[in-house]
């Protein structure tokens, strides 16, 4: 039976988003119910609310989430009732071109559960990622839900559910950060400071980490950044350059999704260096760049999609380096919110004084 919970939504482009009541199916084959314990707020679900994602309102909210699997549908083996789990948005199918290639990190047909959660009066919910989850209880498909060490807490084990491994997978999986490697990060949100904390943790020399804002800089320092540069007072490319004996970096990350910003990436990049782009850029964007350049200085430009995560692989890789203390993911923890508090913790990301608000249910 359907049963019924509060959840979050953005109702209407731009509106401010409420708590409703939704109905969530019982699990179909493949599919899974999952209790939500914890739920972070990301910039996602913000570009949602604005429209800048698609147009199908309403949207049912959060998507960096983990909790405990309450339901399973027929044919589920990967999970059983009662796993701590961490929600995905990358359910690979194993069957697309992509993974019969070997290459399941990039998955062209990536699913959700089949069915749909409604508001009371039957009206469908797009979950945000295929997730949903500043909900009690959320349906997915069996895929989204990856078990971790339930040693971890649901706050921390629930941010590598989308921002934080976009970061992290950005430096080590996309970025292929090297020992000794030198990494500039643009944009030192959520995102941008996993990545900061993945450049670390794969041994790079020398992590310049660039913003706008001087608090995002401290905090930034606090993740292992070498150099600090705020890019509204300072030049970037001559500050990442002068940090790295005149060269550029071997590895240039975009995680704010601007083209100026972009651009700047691909400045301060030394020969033969990567840009990586994780931040997502608004769809009326246009890009420009000397073409000339993109052939000169050779490397390469890449777009990274969840990090290039594999959930089963790095999940429970990433929690187990946290518990042994070589993953600083408790310092993304800004503060703890209820579920009525969402709106807020938005307003509180756009003014720049949280990395990121978790729910806690
Ligand atoms: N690729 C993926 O799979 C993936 C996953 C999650 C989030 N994202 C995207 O990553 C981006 C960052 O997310 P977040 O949660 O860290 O957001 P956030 O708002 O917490 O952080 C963005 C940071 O960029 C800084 N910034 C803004 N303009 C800048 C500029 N011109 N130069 C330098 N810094 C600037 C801000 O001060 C802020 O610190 C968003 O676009 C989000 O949608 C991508
Ligand atoms: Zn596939
Ligand atoms: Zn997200």
């Amino acid at each position: 039976m359907a049963q019924q919970v509060s959840g979050i939504v953005a109702m209407a482009k731009g509106e401010p988003v409420s708590l409703q009541q939704i109905l969530v199916p019982d699990p179909g084959p493949g599919e899974v119910v999952v209790a939500i314990q914890a739920c972070g707020v990301c910039h996602t679900d913000l570009h949602y609310r604005e429209g800048g994602i698609n147009d199908e309102f309403p949207f049912l909210l959060g998507h960096e989430a983990a909790g405990l699997v309450e339901l399973v549908g027929e044919g589920v083996t990967n999970v059983e009732v009662g796993d701590f789990v961490v929600l995905n948005w990358r359910a690979v199918c194993g069957q697309c071109r992509s993974c019969k290639r070997g290459r399941p990190h990039l998955c062209f047909n990536t699913h959700n559960a089949t069915q749909k959660m409604t508001l009371l009066d039957g009206t469908e919910l797009s979950p945000a990622l295929g997730i949903g989850a500043f909900c009690e209880k959320t349906l997915v498909a069996a895929g989204q839900a990856t078990k971790v060490n339930p040693a971890s807490s649901p706050s921390v084990a629930g941010l590598l559910g989308c921002g934080v491994m976009a970061g992290l997978g950005a430096a080590m999986n996309t970025g292929g950060v090297q020992r000794g490697d030198s990494v500039a990060v643009f944009g030192c949100g959520g995102v941008g400071d996993a990545a900061i904390a993945g450049a670390v943790l794969a041994g790079a020399s020398v992590v310049v980490a660039v913003d706008v804002d001087d608090r995002k800089l401290a905090w930034a320092k606090e993740f292992g950044a070498t150099h600090c540069v705020n890019s509204s007072e300072t030049d970037p490319v001559a500050a990442i350059q002068a940090a790295t004996g005149g060269f550029g970096a071997d590895v240039c990350i975009d995680a704010v999704g601007h083209p100026e910003v972009y651009r700047q990436c691909f400045e301060a990049r030394d020969l033969a260096g990567t840009v990586v782009l994780v931040g997502v850029p608004r769809p009326d964007m246009t890009l420009e760049l000397p073409f000339i350049e993109v052939f000169g200085r050779g490397g390469a430009l890449k777009s990274s999609w969840y990090g290039d995560c594999l959930p089963e692989r790095d999940f429970p890789m990433l929690i187990d380096l946290y518990l042994q203390g070589r993953l600083p993911l408790d310092q993304f923890i800004s503060e703890q919110i209820d579920l009525d508090e969402v709106e807020e913790a938005f307003h509180k990301m756009e003014r720049g004084e949280v990395l990121r608000s978790v729910v806690v249910m």
